[in-house]
Formats: structure tokens, sequence, C-alpha cells
């Protein structure tokens, strides 16, 4: 099995490790969670080992679809080994209703279902709170080339149609999320870091009660059980 080595990075939800195999690394989900960049700092136990499950079974049915992930095995309880990637420095944001950031921006009340489906792209820089960025931007500043915007953008759409239909059998409404895409060492960009609670929202389809991290950045209180019901949920579909 694929030996861990260096750590070669430790972010608010996840370390990234070296390992003993060529072009692999391991993650590891850590409980911490942080909101509004780190200002709200928290843990919610037992979600490194519920987002690591969430997001490998996620990222499997995607692999099915077409949609080339990083994904290669669950390891234990909160590791994963995954493609080695350098990340594409963006949030990738993909809206179908309103809520959160887009609301307060928009002036739009958080629920209302939007007539496209929106996507964002915000430069992954702590330091300047991941600025929102349009396509001239991202090529301006060369974080992503013109075909690997395209690519990404479909790779996204395509994601959103999916998953929104295989959570919506399961009574969750995909409200919005964030992806974030990895070049490989031969240069073709791939899903990489995670699908979960964490980047997702996830909205109880009838009821609209919030099953994902906005729980834990509003103070709403059960947090750990929305994270555990996400889970009952997809296992249940297996
Ligand atoms: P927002 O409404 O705060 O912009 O968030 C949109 C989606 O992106 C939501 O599903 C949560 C997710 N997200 C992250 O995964 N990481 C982040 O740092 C932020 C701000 C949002």
């Amino acid at each position: 099995m694929v030996k861990k080595t260096t750590q070669l990075y430790e972010g608010k939800a996840k370390k990234v490790y070296a390992t003993d195999e060529k072009g692999v690394y391991i993650v590891s989900y850590k409980d911490d969670a942080t909101a509004f960049n780190g200002l709200k700092k928290g843990s919610i136990e037992g979600k490194g080992a519920i987002n690591n499950r969430v997001s490998n079974h996620l990222m499997a049915l995607l692999e099915k679809e077409g949609i080339p992930t990083h994904f290669i095995e669950t390891l234990n309880d909160r590791e994963t080994a995954v493609k080695a990637v350098q990340i594409v420095p963006l949030e990738v944001i993909v809206r179908n209703i309103a809520a959160g950031s887009l609301s307060k921006r928009l002036g739009l009340d958080e629920g209302v279902k939007l007539e496209t489906t929106v996507l964002e792209f915000c430069y992954k820089r702590d330091d300047l709170g991941d600025p929102m960025v349009n396509e001239y931007h991202i090529k301006a500043l060369g974080l992503a080339s013109e075909d690997e915007i395209k690519t990404i953008s479909d790779y996204s759409f395509k994601i959103n149609t999916y998953l929104s239909a295989y959570l919506l059998d399961l009574g969750i409404e995909l409200v919005d999320f964030k992806l974030e895409f990895g070049r490989t060492e031969d240069g073709n960009i791939i899903l990489a870091d995670e699908i979960s609670p964490d980047t997702c929202r996830f909205w109880d389809s009838k009821t609209k009660m919030k099953l994902d991290k906005d729980r834990f950045r509003r103070d709403l209180g059960g947090v750990e059980d929305a994270y555990k019901e996400i889970l009952k949920r997809l296992m249940g579909a297996e």
C-alpha cells in the first residue's frame, strides 16, 4: 500500500502528503472547521471521516460519468490516495439557487431559484479574501489558459447536472457548491480537492433544512447531525 513520506501542505480542512509512489499524494481530512476566511474557528466532531467518505463516494460516481477526478482509493477513515496535481488557483462556484454571498451581493432572497445556472470564479488568495475574477482576469494573471477555462467550465456544468439529479433522488437540493481543479504532470485538468458538506449547500428538498457547513457558519446548531444525515442518505443509496 502507498505510504506517506513528507507533508507538502496543510490547509484549513486537510493535509496533503507526498508518498513513496510517483504521481500519488495522500490527503488527510481534519475535523477543524473555519469560516469567513479563517476568522471563525472551531471543530466539527467526526467531520474529517465523513467528508472523506462523502467526497470519495461522489468522485467515484463522477468518474463513472466521464469526469476525470483525483480519486484513487480510500486508505482509511480519514485518508485517501489521490493523483498528484498542481491546483489551479481558482475556486469554481456553481449556483442553482440564490444563497450566501450571491444573495448579499445582488439583493436576492435566499431560496430564489435562478433562471439559469451561474458559474463564478474566485482567485484562491486568502490574503486578498479570494476575490471574484472573470475570464479576462484569469488569462491576464496567467492562472489558467483559455482551453483550461473551457474544460473547467464544461466539467463544472456536467458535474452540476449529474449531482443535482442524483442528490434530488435522495431528497437533497444542491443549492450551490465550490470545486477546485488540478493539472496532472502531463497537463490534463482533473477534478481535485473535495465535494462535501464543507463545500456545498445541501438543503432538505421538503423542509429546506440546511444540511451543510452553513449550520457552523451561522451558529444554527446540529452541525454534526447534519453531516451525519448527508452521509446516511448517500450510503443508503449505494
Ligand atoms: P458563498 O455563497 O459564500 O460564496 O459560497 C458559495 C459556495 O461555495 C457554498 O456552497 C460554500 C462554498 N464555499 C467554499 O467551499 N469555500 C469557501 O471558502 C467559500 C467562501 C464558499
